[in-house]
């Protein structure tokens, strides 16, 4: 019989819930013995670690967050952290590890791939910034979450012929902002790769209050290089200048709260079986992700190396939209 571990890590992303579950299950209907651990790579650490049966992932496919929890671990990019870790797992003769995270939690896998223990990533984050996937578990929900606020916005402001400032997060990749700006139907998009002074948003307010828009609608990456704090702080010292009243919300967490969509049910679950399976077949230090529709794998250390590029022309699609 197998021994394998589950762990969740980074920040949590609806459906990593349903991903825990098709683990769980799937390793189990093998024969094998599945663990959970609580808390990331922390708990690995310190030994939080406990065996799993069918009923611990019953009712949970349709929870937000993470039944095992997870967490930031700076200790685990130490050698002696990770030393630490692995002599937990070969302690319990655990044989296998999925690790269901984005960008940091990738590269932990890679690094105890690296010291000869067999792991299977799992491509989770709502950033949609992991090379390997071109969708990750989480996304769509984040998305419709931030559409939902944006959406409600757009109501205020056109009741007051206001501008709105909408910051959604996504650390450093604009996907999240463009993706939402684009179904938002926003005036405006601003994202980290490319990189847009105050005058030129300014600009682009003005003209649409000139062409007799109701509202206008902004859309801010968190990690652009002017956040929504320092756009609105330019923007009440020019207010003149726009037309538009402004005001902004910033959504933050409220994305990574919701309840799991259909989409990211159905993805993690996939993500989840493909894993349990990569691990029977002995295929170690991969991630398991979607491309072309198609579940693949793609080498961790090529993950971690590697960018995800935004596909630009949707912003210039976006510019054209907003006339
Ligand atoms: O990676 C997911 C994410 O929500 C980012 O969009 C955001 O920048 C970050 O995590 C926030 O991290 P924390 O939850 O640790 O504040």
């Amino acid at each position: 019989m197998k021994r394998i571990a589950v762990l969740t890590s980074g920040g949590d992303a609806p459906g990593m819930n349903a991903a825990i579950r098709a683990v769980v299950r799937t390793g189990l209907s093998r024969g094998w013995e599945v663990f959970g651990v609580q808390h990331g790579y922390a708990g690995l650490m310190s030994g939080n670690i406990r065996s799993m049966g069918l009923r611990d992932v019953g009712g949970i496919i349709q929870q937000g967050g993470t039944v095992l929890g997870s967490a930031r671990a700076p200790e685990f990019k130490t050698l002696e952290g990770r030393t630490k870790a692995l002599r937990e797992l070969r302690q319990r003769e655990i044989e296998g590890l999925v690790v269901i995270g984005g960008n940091g939690s990738q590269t932990g896998a890679n690094a105890i791939f690296e010291m000869d223990f067999p792991v299977v990533g799992v491509a989770s984050t709502i950033d949609n910034d992991l090379y390997g996937s071109e969708i990750t578990i989480g996304v769509d929900t984040a998305l419709n979450i931030a559409l939902e606020a944006i959406d409600r916005l757009k109501i205020t402001a056109s009741s007051h012929q206001r501008a709105f400032l909408i910051e959604v997060m996504g650390r450093d990749c604009g996907y999240l902002a463009l993706m939402s700006g684009i179904a938002g139907g926003a005036e405006s998009i601003v994202i980290p790769e490319v990189p847009t002074e105050p005058e030129a948003i300014a600009e682009e307010l003005h003209a649409a209050y000139e062409r007799g828009k109701a509202h206008a609608i902004i859309v801010v990456a968190e990690g652009a290089k002017y956040n929504a704090e320092a756009l609105i702080k330019y923007f009440k010292e020019h207010q003149a200048t726009l037309g538009f009243e402004i005001r902004a919300s910033i959504l933050g967490h409220i994305q990574r709260g919701g309840m799991p969509g259909a989409f990211d049910r159905l993805l993690a679950t996939r993500f989840g079986a493909a894993a349990v399976a990569c691990l029977e077949r002995g295929e170690h230090g991969v991630l398991v992700g979607l491309n072309k529709n198609e579940i693949t794998t793609t080498p961790l250390s090529v993950v971690v190396s590697s960018k995800k590029n935004l596909n630009l022309d949707l912003l210039q699609l976006a510019k054209e939209l907003a006339q």
